[in-house]
């Protein structure tokens, strides 16, 4: 792709949100007041705005590869404290998806350098969940499953952060576990029961 093409696209972008509405971009940078904090997967197909139908300034968003929480990643526990505390989202969502190479790459024995200790997180996931996952014949299924007890354990780690535990005592946030399926395009809610995980988390992880 021409880097140019994307300049161009920009300008047609901004022309196209002014026919509508002059004042847009002058209204957008007043500021922003999000209700959700959305953490995704950095796979280019999963977009976050777009497969949501939502217009910018609705969705605080955070992606990475395989859409994670590791406890001790600066970024994500950045974000995490400053939608909750700052921008006071209403909804957090993990949100995963079919296909997701990440995922895929954790399921394989391979040393790939850096990332093998960002996939280590998903492997820990295969672990907690073995006997479930081994229990899989179709290899196909297993991983789409993987995908989906991943996004479990990532709305498990967002829980165990004291500003989400606050919160929910608090003002009610919730915790979401999506799964888009790029096969058909459709989200998925995996209705985690988020009121059992919080009060079986807190058992242990509780910090406020
Ligand atoms: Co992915």
């Amino acid at each position: 792709m021409d880097i140019k093409y994307i300049f161009d696209r920009n300008k047609a972008w901004v022309q196209n949100k002014l026919s509508t509405d002059s004042n847009y971009f002058s209204d957008l940078s007043k500021g922003q007041n999000p209700d959700i904090l959305y953490i995704g997967c950095s796979d280019s197909r999963v977009t976050a705005e777009e497969l949501m139908g939502v217009a910018p300034g609705e969705v605080f968003v955070h992606r990475n590869i395989a859409n994670m929480v590791p406890n001790t990643d600066l970024s994500a526990m950045s974000v995490i404290d400053y939608a909750v505390l700052h921008l006071k989202v209403k909804h957090v969502v993990v949100c995963g998806h079919y296909f997701c190479g990440g995922v895929k790459a954790a399921m394989r024995s391979q040393d790939l350098g850096i990332l093998n200790p960002w996939l280590r997180n998903i492997r820990d996931v295969y672990r907690t969940h073995r006997e479930e996952l081994n229990a899989i014949n179709d290899e196909e299924e297993r991983y789409k499953r993987l995908v989906e007890l991943n996004v479990q354990e990532q709305c498990i780690n967002v829980v165990k952060t004291a500003e989400v535990q606050r919160a929910f005592r608090g003002r009610g946030i919730t915790v979401h576990g999506w799964v888009f399926d790029i096969h058909s395009g459709k989200l998925i809610d995996l209705k985690i029961d988020f009121s059992k995980i919080m009060d079986e988390v807190r058992e242990i992880y509780r910090l406020e």
